[in-house]
């Protein structure tokens, strides 16, 4: 039996986290034993249980409460909090995802005991360190054992920095091995699209008619966290929604930097953080999605909805290649063009994102890994 420790600390890992739960259950069961370790990033419940809930993942076995802070006071604590839990129960693998604080937590306690550690959603880069998920994610790589890419972009990465050598230099005479296997998010998508429809009531809890929205999403500390670039983001949304109704969930971070600089929000239809099965749904039913999220660029593509990227650059340049999306930054001007260019554009939407069996080809290679 294989024993692995899941870290999870932001909504989003929650949600990925949920793919490989669901396949250690079904597929896996009597093989792979899973314990779940909830750092308590994301504490709010709109932004953490509701997930739980919905995507029917095992409560968490333990939970750090960390919550917010500093970065550098926040991922300390993590560090500690795991180590603790390392030290006092075995596990053969860490599992760790995406680019977080606590993803980067996890692969320093994790390297530091030497326990092997799975990255999933490996070798994603946006070549902009600033970005603190950039320095998270490429630290995070150079400690993993095992790393596996949801595109292929993502393995050409990992080659580029030597990472694909697979040279014995952890301990045990372990070498590193690194995967393009799909997205677990793609799973997730696939598996909970119809269930969406079924059980979320969003649409009409908000009036909203499919097809006739606009989907926003703003979270990303360069965006929210500068006054002048927030007032612009926002700007664009109101000016677009002149035309047509939008739409945008408000993570805590942006709710509380619009009301420390006095931001306007008429005109939106501002709503709380969406579960994610009500996510799912508004994704599924919008005409065209915009957003600084990562998690929301994919699911944007999966769902076959174009998409305006408020960021300088992304780390899924696929999507942007095949023209499904723009990049627009915080520019109010980029903003409105590429959405007027988008909204009409007719594109292809091919399957890049692998086959919706990603969870079950990580656990297969963890396995051969750790026997
Ligand atoms: C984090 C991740 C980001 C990910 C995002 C998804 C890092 C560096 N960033 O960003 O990569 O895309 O999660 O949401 O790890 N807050 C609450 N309640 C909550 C959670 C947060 O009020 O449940 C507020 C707190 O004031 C906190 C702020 O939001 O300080 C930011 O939260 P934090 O987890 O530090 O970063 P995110 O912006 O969510």
């Amino acid at each position: 039996m294989v024993r692995l420790l899941t870290i999870i600390g932001a909504r989003p890992q929650i949600i990925k986290a949920a793919a490989l739960s669901r396949a250690i259950k079904n597929e896996f069961a009597g093989m792979v034993e899973e314990k779940i370790l909830h750092t308590g990033q994301h504490y709010d419940d709109n932004m953490s249980q509701v997930f739980f809930n919905e995507l029917g993942i095992p409560s968490p076995d333990y939970n750090l409460h960390v919550g917010s802070g500093t970065h550098g006071c926040q991922t300390a604590k993590m560090i500690s909090g795991i180590e603790e839990v390392l030290v006092s129960e075995r596990f053969d693998a860490v599992v760790v995802y995406g680019d977080t604080n606590s993803t980067l937590a996890a692969a320093v306690a994790a390297n530091k005991l030497s326990v092997p550690i799975v990255h999933i959603e490996a070798g994603l880069r946006s070549f902009n360190m600033t970005m603190p998920e950039e320095a998270n994610r490429i630290v995070c790589d150079h400690l993993s054992n095992l790393l596996f890419t949801p595109t292929l972009t993502g393995l050409q990465n990992i080659e580029k920095e030597g990472l694909a050598d697979s040279a014995a230099t952890f301990a045990c005479n372990r070498h590193r091995m690194a995967y393009h296997c799909g997205d677990v998010m793609y799973d997730n998508s696939l598996y909970f699209a119809g269930v969406a429809e079924q059980k979320s009531d969003i649409l009409e809890r908000h009036r909203l008619v499919s097809q006739q929205y606009v989907l926003a999403t703003i979270h990303r500390d360069s965006n929210t966290d500068n006054r002048s670039k927030l007032e612009s983001i926002l700007k664009a949304l109101a000016e677009i929604a002149e035309n047509e109704k939008v739409v945008l969930p408000l993570h805590p971070r942006t709710a509380k930097k619009i009301a420390e600089f006095g931001l306007e929000t008429k005109g939106l239809t501002i709503i709380p953080p969406a579960s994610f099965l009500d996510m799912t749904r508004l994704e599924k039913n919008a005409r065209i999605i915009l957003t600084d999220s990562g998690g929301v660029q994919k699911e944007s593509y999966f769902f076959k909805k174009p998409c305006v990227i408020i960021r300088p650059e992304t780390e899924w340049v696929e999507i942007v290649e095949r023209g499904a999306a723009m990049l627009s930054d915080a520019d109010y001007d980029r903003i409105v063009s590429c959405y007027s260019i988008l909204k009409d554009r007719n594109v292809d939407f091919a399957p890049i994102f692998g086959d919706g069996k990603a969870a079950t080809f990580i656990l297969n290679k963890t396995i051969e890994y750790l026997s």
